[in-house]
């Protein structure tokens, strides 16, 4: 990948050297941008030495390397435009991004070549804010970043915590730059032309659930979910058109089913509990897409119940059932990813997913928000957000459930494989 980082102002500039370190180590070919402002914070002579690669900070320098990224050879002439670095990039990464920086960027200013590269880029262009909490909290920036995101700009939500100033925390806090890397290293795969998915899950035994459970009351009637099995199929299709050997544990679910995946097919918790207490033990990546109910009718009839007579219920006792994917991470051996889904509603629902991540102690959940009815349960498309143990959050923008799942993959394997 050829990856352009745009630097700006602030102390988590420091981050960005070492997302430059980590590119260049992976293989990329990186050149490096900066504010005039982030030269005070981090100097051109770091990111030159670390990329290998002269470093610009304004449109009216001369480019030493006349456009060419490290590794390819260096023309005979200069370009035209000082535009050149951004024309010829896969991903241009602007890390850190001020709060200034991304309020000249959502109003489309150009006045340095930080901001007038993002204007003129035609590849993804990736923006991680960094910035006090107080910043980032306030209604212009928030307001910048959903015109960015309108624009098609990949916003990479910060973390929570410590913040790079002495003594501060809250939200603002650049994420990791093994996090920057993974995003960019994404969304170059996705526009990588298409010569049949990559096998990079060639051989890695993938337990896929999928369905909702169904708890019966008596011989015919049920407590039942509204889950399609969509989302569960289609991770299953992208984990074997990658390669993986995909087993999938289906909760009453009647779409077709992708071709190459051994399927198990259960109906109650119970039986999902059981299926996947078998099958855990012999995967690498667990994901648990099912809807799995929380109750049960504690004592389910075995004939149907009359409507009227003695026999007739005016209710139905419930009893929990068991927590599936929190008895397996108890059962979890080293180099297993779980991966959970969290069907929540409204605002709450991120903060509902991470605490869901933390209780279950998962490395992965994927949140989706279930108050909108043209998304989730039963849809075709899906929107979703990812929430790592490693503080990575990645926004899936409505798409197809196909796109979600090859999204979620790619966190699985990058789970699988943390950065060196
Ligand atoms: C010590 C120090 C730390 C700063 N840290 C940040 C920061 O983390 N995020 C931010 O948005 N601005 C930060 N600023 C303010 C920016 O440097 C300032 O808004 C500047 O105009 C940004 O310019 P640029 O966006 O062109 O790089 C900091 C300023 C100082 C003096």
């Amino acid at each position: 990948m050829r990856l352009l980082i745009g630097v700006s102002g602030g102390i988590a500039a420091y981050k960005a050297l070492e997302t430059a370190r980590l590119a260049v180590r992976a293989g990329h070919a990186v050149r490096v941008m900066q504010t005039p402002t982030s030269m005070r914070f981090v100097g051109k002579a770091s990111f030159a030495a670390i990329t290998g690669a002269p470093v610009l900070s304004s449109e009216f320098e001369q480019d030493p390397a006349r456009g060419a990224y490290p590794g390819e050879p260096v023309p005979d002439r200069a370009p035209i435009s000082h535009l050149a670095l951004v024309e010829r990039a896969d991903v241009y990464l602007v890390a850190p991004a001020s709060a200034n920086t991304i309020a000249k960027l959502a109003a489309g200013a150009a006045d340095n070549l930080v901001t007038t590269a993002a204007l003129a880029a035609s590849c993804p262009v990736v923006v991680a804010p960094a910035m006090n909490n107080r910043m980032y909290a306030h209604p212009a920036t928030q307001g910048n970043l959903r015109t960015l995101e309108a624009h098609g700009v990949e916003v990479i939500p910060p973390g929570e915590g410590e913040l790079a100033s002495y003594g501060e925390r809250g939200v603002g806090r650049l994420p990791e730059p093994e996090a920057l890397l993974s995003v960019c290293e994404t969304i170059a795969a996705h526009r990588r032309p298409a010569a049949g998915p990559a096998q990079d899950l060639a051989g890695v035994r993938v337990l896929v659930t999928a369905g909702g459970t169904r708890e019966p009351i008596d011989s015919v009637r049920y407590i039942g979910n509204r889950s399609s099995g969509r989302m569960g199929l289609a991770l299953a299709a992208a984990a074997r058109a990658r390669g993986a050997e995909v087993t999938l544990i289906l909760a009453n679910v009647s779409l077709p089913v992708p071709e190459g995946v051994r399927v198990v097919r259960v109906e109650t918790a119970n039986q999902l509990a059981a299926a996947c207490a078998e099958e855990f033990p012999g995967c690498e990546v667990l994901l648990m897409a099912a809807a799995v109910a929380d109750f049960r009718p504690s004592a389910p009839v075995e004939h149907k119940l009359k409507k009227t007579g003695p026999d007739a219920p005016n209710k139905v006792e419930l009893e929990p059932t068991e927590d599936v994917l929190s008895v397996l991470a108890d059962r979890r051996r080293p180099g297993q990813v779980l991966i959970g889904f969290a069907a929540e509603h409204g605002s709450g629902a991120a903060a509902l997913g991470r605490e869901k991540l933390e209780r279950k102690r998962l490395d992965a959940i994927v949140v989706n928000d279930i108050s909108r009815a043209d998304i989730g349960f039963d849809a075709e498309e899906n929107e979703v957000l990812i929430i790592a143990r490693d503080g990575l959050q990645r926004h899936i923008p409505r798409a197809a459930k196909r796109a979600v799942a090859a999204e979620v993959l790619n966190q699985a394997q990058r789970l699988r494989e943390p950065a060196q």
